[in-house]
């Protein structure tokens, strides 16, 4: 395994034998874990099937379930998917940003079948994070890229989460450092004639609608994530080995603490851990840490993480999407 580690503030990482080598890699079908804005992708060259299914495999990711294709322009984009007015607003206000479009994909698209799970549609997006939109510019490849954990596991935002994660299985992991956002992407779905949110995520819903200048919809039964048509949202996902517990009133000595803003819940000095997402309330700081805190809460050997209710608003939709999930039942 080849770890390449970065400085994104140095402006020649271009131009370096391991941006080089980065790129062969992806061109043989290899897979590379590399930072995005949101959360580190497993990324694989999605014009190659083979090389898709190695994400498959390394993830133990059922194959029914689409992946996202990561371009470094609009322009790289609109070659696979067939944008509209409202797709065209969005991607001009968006992107490069924390937002997957799901669009009819077009016939002369090279994303192969197994990337979009045979769906007539196509999910893309143009990440903020400029490793990954340098390698799809560089390969002239479209990158397929889930997040870089095992499937329904917490997802990693350090590459040391993901080498923990995954280890062997990765010919390359780059290291930029923790990703900015911290949490997915948010999926729009733009099949029909209504605009739908198939997951919340790092750009908030009410950004998105503002743009639409309409509110967005569920997930209908075609679309839905949770459908066995594209069931990425799995219920269980995002998993810790604790269990959590949401909407905590008070904190226990046994437990670890799950906080969030400046008030202490009773008790909260005597917990066994606590990880205090924002202190000052902040729900772009609380998103950024999540997985974060969840993997360090795991790592104190607790059986129970109490979590502390969080605002719906905002980017708080997403990180109440993931905290509901990762206390699912397991299947
Ligand atoms: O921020 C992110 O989105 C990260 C980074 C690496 O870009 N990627 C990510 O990928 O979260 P993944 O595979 O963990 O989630 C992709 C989601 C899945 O829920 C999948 O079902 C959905 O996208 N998806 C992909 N193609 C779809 C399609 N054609 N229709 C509906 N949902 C689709
Ligand atoms: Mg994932």
């Amino acid at each position: 395994m080849q770890r390449w580690t970065l400085d994104l503030d140095s402006s020649d990482w271009r131009n370096t034998p391991d941006a080089e080598s980065a790129c062969a890699a992806l061109l043989r079908g290899e897979l590379a874990a590399v930072p995005t804005e949101t959360v580190y992708g497993l990324a694989a060259d999605a014009t190659n099937g083979k090389a898709c299914a190695r994400i498959f495999e390394a993830k133990g990711r059922p194959q029914f379930n689409p992946l996202i294709s990561h371009l470094p322009s609009v322009e790289a984009a609109e070659m696979h998917g067939i944008f509209d007015a409202r797709a065209h607003a969005l991607a001009r206000a968006f992107w490069p940003g924390p937002l997957t479009l799901v669009l009819p994909k077009r016939e002369t698209s090279s994303i192969c079948d197994l990337a979009t799970a045979g769906l007539p549609s196509v999910a893309l997006r143009v990440p903020a994070g400029p490793v990954m939109r340098f390698l799809s510019e560089k390969t002239g490849r479209p990158l397929a890229a889930p997040s870089a954990n095992r499937s329904g596991r917490i997802s990693p935002t350090r590459a040391q989460d993901v080498l923990d994660d995954l280890g062997p299985s990765l010919g390359v992991v780059i290291d930029a450092g923790p990703c900015s956002v911290g949490i997915e992407s948010t999926i729009v779905g733009l099949v029909d004639d209504k605009p739908r949110l198939l997951r919340p995520g790092g750009l908030s819903r009410e950004d998105i609608e503002a743009v639409l200048g309409e509110p967005l919809e569920a997930a209908s039964a075609d679309t839905s994530p949770d459908q066995p048509s594209a069931p990425g949202m799995l219920s269980s996902h995002y998993a810790p080995n604790a269990a959590l517990v949401l909407n905590a009133s008070e904190a226990d000595r046994e437990d670890a603490l799950l906080s969030f803003g400046p008030e202490r819940l009773p008790g909260a000095e005597t917990a066994r851990a606590e990880f205090n997402l924002s202190p000052t309330g902040d729900l772009a700081e609380a998103a950024a840490n999540l997985f974060i805190a969840m993997r360090t809460l795991d790592a104190s050997g607790t059986r129970t993480i109490r979590a502390q209710v969080i605002p719906s608003f905002g980017l708080g939709e997403a990180i109440n999407d993931r905290l509901k999930r990762a206390a699912a039942p397991r299947g």
